[in-house]
């Protein structure tokens, strides 16, 4: 089947603007962090579905969109993950993770406890999804889904961060109790757990830098 095609309206901007554009959100970004303390002050429903919408417009491999986002603001389900990840977590900090691992993450003082589960006013988990299926249980497969939700994951932490918001992009490992718990179907499998809402008032980061241009570009 051939689709029609439409003409693409490109946003006109001269070159002063664009250098300004580009310098301001460059600006903006840099000033994005990965926030573990968590203020319980809500935040309006329309926002967080303006940033699911935002996450959406994100490229996928033949336009297949492999992605379930699920929004929990419910506490007993908040709870239900919280016990679910800090069991997995700490199984993984004392077990799992190599002597290497665990001196990489000293600087950021973590531990197996997550209690911004439960404080955040929004988890969203973005799940996968392997393949399609229709409701007669024909499948369809994806492609590129793990490059297609990455980016989809890029597109939804910057929209979060425009909103005013913070958020973790957090990785319980293994994370198929979210199946469980949020009752996906099998294709699905999580991707990411994102807590999201204002930091806590004295909420710290680390003091990290991050690498400069010329030790992650090549010009050729
Ligand atoms: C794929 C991925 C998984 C991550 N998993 C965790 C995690 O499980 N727990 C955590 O505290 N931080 C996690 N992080 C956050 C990183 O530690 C953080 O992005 C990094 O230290 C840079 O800090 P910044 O985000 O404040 O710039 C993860 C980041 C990425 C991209």
């Amino acid at each position: 089947m051939v689709n029609d095609f439409i003409k693409y309206e490109a946003p006109i901007l001269t070159a002063e603007e664009m250098l300004e554009k580009s310098r301001s959100f460059f600006f903006n970004m840099n000033q994005r962090r990965s926030i573990r303390e968590f203020s319980e002050k809500p935040v309006s429903k329309e926002v967080i579905e303006n940033i699911i919408k935002t996450a959406s417009t994100s490229p996928s491999g033949a336009h297949k969109q492999p992605w379930t986002f699920c929004i929990i603001t419910n506490p007993t389900i908040k709870k239900q993950i919280r016990i679910a990840a800090e069991k997995e977590e700490k199984e993984s900090y004392d077990h799992r993770m190599s002597d290497e691992w665990l001196r990489d993450l000293e600087k950021f003082a973590t531990n197996w406890q997550k209690p911004f589960i439960e404080t955040a006013p929004y988890i969203i988990v973005i799940f996968k999804k392997i393949y399609d299926v229709e409701e007669d249980g024909t499948k369809h497969t994806n492609y590129y889904v793990q490059e297609s939700v990455g980016i989809a994951a890029g597109m939804l932490i910057t929209a979060i961060h425009q909103a005013g918001l913070v958020t973790l992009t957090h990785t319980p490992s293994p994370m198929n109790f979210l199946n469980k718990i949020l009752d996906r179907p099998a294709n699905e499998k999580p991707f990411l757990l994102l807590p999201v809402g204002f930091p806590a008032d004295d909420a710290r980061v680390p003091d990290i830098e991050r690498k400069k241009l010329d030790k992650i570009s090549v010009w050729y």
